[in-house]
């Protein structure tokens, strides 16, 4: 079949699609159909069957036949480490920790908080809650101690399980140290913490509270499966928004099975045993669905990477794994392909290595530049297929269904809509715009299985968010077009959301940092083009009357308090004192001239501006941090 063909026949019986991509996966209970209408825009997939994640994933593998097949192999170039954990050492090693988690009263609905780097064990303690019912959150090991102590508070976890350390090149992450900062910070208590000792850095344990990974698994009785309904949240993964306070995306456990399932063939073209790499971080949605859960529900071999595009030890670490390990799909973000390029621009190091196992390369995450898809399709000589989704959808909205049709790839178009995604580009008043005309991305309701059915404890932010602007509708956030032959381009958010190194960050986060140190009386958050990391927040501020500091000491007050809050992740490092912000007459700041300005693009000077003169002044501030010089 053509994908026109698939596509139009989900669209004449979307409810028979899902149903018949069910059947690969094993229920305890069919669900008796696909949707679940709950009225008001509320739709659920798959409520009434009963399933499990970790069976899915896991044990279902072993029973048939495939025990033996690797399931994770974890690469660490910063470690220096090889390790593979085949499908039956992975369901003992789950069911063990399912056990000692449930031996300490952990069951279905309980919350978790995962806090670990890219080791195996991250992994197993996720598959470990979804075998208990449990809903796990996993937290970016980059976000420092005050976003964690966020996240406890809105998930109210009975336990975190952490590692006692993540290792960045050159650097030791210490995690322990966070973590009790962070717990000490949030208002709510887990019971426990369960602690995974790294050698490189073992951290001191609190009698009574802190569990040894190990040890706390000592004579415990291994946990079965536990059946839980499709409507059951497998998880709640926090994401930035419009302000701080991060919105926690829920995935509901048989939507999530079906799609990602679905999705292994028919977008990334692997078959069972196949190896599959993401290169992400299971912090990130694309570590949950592509690091963890899809390969194993497909019964693929994932690949955990510890280790950096380049730099571990160098610019051919990616070709390497792909040859040492036969990956045949190959999934990573624009960023890491632009700092190979830079290290390697001739592909001098791809030689080296024997990659004619792979079959394509997959770009998501963040604006896949022309420049960087070109420059990957010359020196691999491979397809390279970007695609374009989000936390929120948990797979691919658009994209390249090579497992259906390789259709011809149009650089700078993340290709075609995934049956279950009616994708629409609407004007400000929600009508449909023509082709080739820019306007709001949306996606006319039900979203498909997989996708987030609200937000965890705040349906209302989930209607604003999301449903509200544009009714019958799921608001994207982004801006973009659809062409001629249906291909999509998305070029812009249409929020205060910015994206570095494929990491999305709130704007709006960061200015309620800066407006907490007591020297600022106003701030505003731009996110400017960066040729490595696409784009780098850079902050305003402007004092409080009297203050007479040295202002490169408050500059550096700033990126530490965003560095010590948010984290390193937020790459916060430019910053500037001005005298005023540009504002408009009614006050709003005019964030998006700001960032023409420092991208030295031509803008129109907003018909409703205050006091044009500000401009000038900011464009001196932008000069002094290298912006703003064409
Ligand atoms: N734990 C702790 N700190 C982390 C971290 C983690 N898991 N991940 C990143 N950080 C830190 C980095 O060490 C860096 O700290 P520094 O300011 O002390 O140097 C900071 O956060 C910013 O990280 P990043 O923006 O990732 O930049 P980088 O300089 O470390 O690396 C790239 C640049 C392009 C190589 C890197 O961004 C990259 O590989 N990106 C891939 C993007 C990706 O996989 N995105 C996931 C979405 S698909
Ligand atoms: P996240 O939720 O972190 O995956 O970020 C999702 C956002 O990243 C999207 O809403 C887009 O703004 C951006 N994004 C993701 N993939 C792409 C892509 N292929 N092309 C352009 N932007 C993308």
């Amino acid at each position: 079949m053509s994908y026109q063909e698939v596509y139009e026949g989900w669209k004449s019986d979307p409810e028979g699609f899902w149903m018949q991509a069910a059947e690969a996966i094993d229920w305890d209970r069919q669900p008796s159909k696909a949707l679940f209408d709950k009225g008001n825009d509320l739709y659920e997939w798959f409520a009434d069957g009963l399933t499990n994640t970790c069976w899915n994933a896991v044990d279902r593998h072993v029973e048939a036949g495939r025990g033996g097949q690797v399931a994770i192999i974890h690469d660490s170039p910063i470690t220096g480490t090889l390790h593979k954990i085949t499908y039956s050492e992975l369901r003992n090693r789950v069911a063990r920790l399912a056990g000692a988690l449930r031996a300490k009263g952990v069951g279905k609905g309980d919350r978790v908080i995962i806090y670990m780097p890219m080791v195996p064990e991250a992994l197993e303690a996720m598959l470990a809650c979804s075998r208990l019912g449990a809903i796990h959150s996993v937290v970016f090991g980059g976000f420092a101690a005050n976003e964690l102590a966020v996240r406890i508070d809105d998930a109210k976890p009975k336990a975190i399980i952490a590692a006692s350390c993540g290792l960045e090149p050159g650097r030791v992450v210490h995690y322990k140290p966070l973590l009790d900062g962070a717990i000490e910070l949030a208002t709510h208590k887990p019971d426990f913490t369960v602690i995974f000792q790294r050698e490189q850095e073992v951290a001191k344990l609190n009698d009574g509270y802190d569990f040894d990974w190990h040890g706390f698994q000592y004579g415990v009785e291994p946990a079965d499966c536990v059946p839980v309904e499709g409507n059951h949240p497998a998880y709640i993964l926090y994401t930035s928004g419009t302000t701080g306070a991060p919105k926690g995306v829920i995935r509901h456990t048989g939507g999530h099975l079906v799609a990602l399932n679905w999705s292994m063939k028919n977008i990334y073209n692997v078959d069972p045993g196949d190896t599959f790499w993401a290169a992400s971080d299971v912090g990130w949605v694309v570590g949950h669905s592509y690091i963890c859960y899809a390969p194993l529900i497909h019964g693929n071999t994932t690949i955990v990477f510890e280790g950096k595009p380049v730099g571990t030890p160098d610019a051919g670490t990616f070709w390497r794994v792909i040859s040492e390990h036969n990956v045949r799909s190959f999934f990573t973000a624009p960023t890491a392909f632009r700092a190979v390029k830079r290290d390697d621009p001739k592909g001098e190091y791809v030689e080296k290595y024997d990659i004619s196992g792979l079959r394509a390369i997959y770009l998501a995450g963040e604006r896949a530049d022309p420049d960087t898809i070109e420059w990957a399709q010359k020196v691999t000589g491979k397809p390279i297929y970007d695609h374009w989704w989000q936390t929120e959808t948990g797979w691919t909205i658009a994209g390249m269904p090579a497992g259906i049709e390789a259709l011809s790839v149009k650089i700078g178009s993340p290709s075609v809509p995934m049956p279950g995604y009616d994708v629409q580009i609407l004007d400000e008043a929600g009508h449909p715009m023509p082709a080739g005309e820019l306007g709001a991305i949306a996606v006319k309701l039900p979203l498909p299985p997989g996708t987030l059915p609200t937000l965890w404890n705040a349906e209302d932010r989930f209607r604003k968010s999301y449903l509200s602007h544009f009714p019958g509708y799921y608001e994207t956030g982004d801006a973009g077009m659809i062409d001629e032959d249906g291909y999509l381009y998305i070029m812009a958010r249409t929020d205060d959301v910015i994206n570095v190194a494929g990491h999305r960050l709130s704007t709006g986060g960061m200015e309620e940092v800066l407006a907490s140190h007591p020297d600022v009386a106003e701030c505003a958050v731009i996110g400017v083009t960066d040729q490595l990391k696409g784009q780098l927040p850079m902050g305003f501020v402007c004092l409080t009357t009297g203050v007479n500091r040295p202002h490169d000491e408050i500059v550096k007050e700033c990126v530490k308090l965003v560095r010590d809050k948010i984290g390193p992740v937020a790459a916060f490092k430019l910053c500037a004192v001005v005298d005023r912000l540009p504002k408009t007459r009614s006050g709003k700041i005019l964030r998006a001239t700001m960032v023409k300005i420092a991208d030295s693009e031509e803008f129109k000077l907003p018909a409703t501006i205050d006091d044009p003169a500000i401009l000038d002044e900011i464009k001196v501030a932008l000069q002094a941090l290298g912006y703003a010089k064409g």
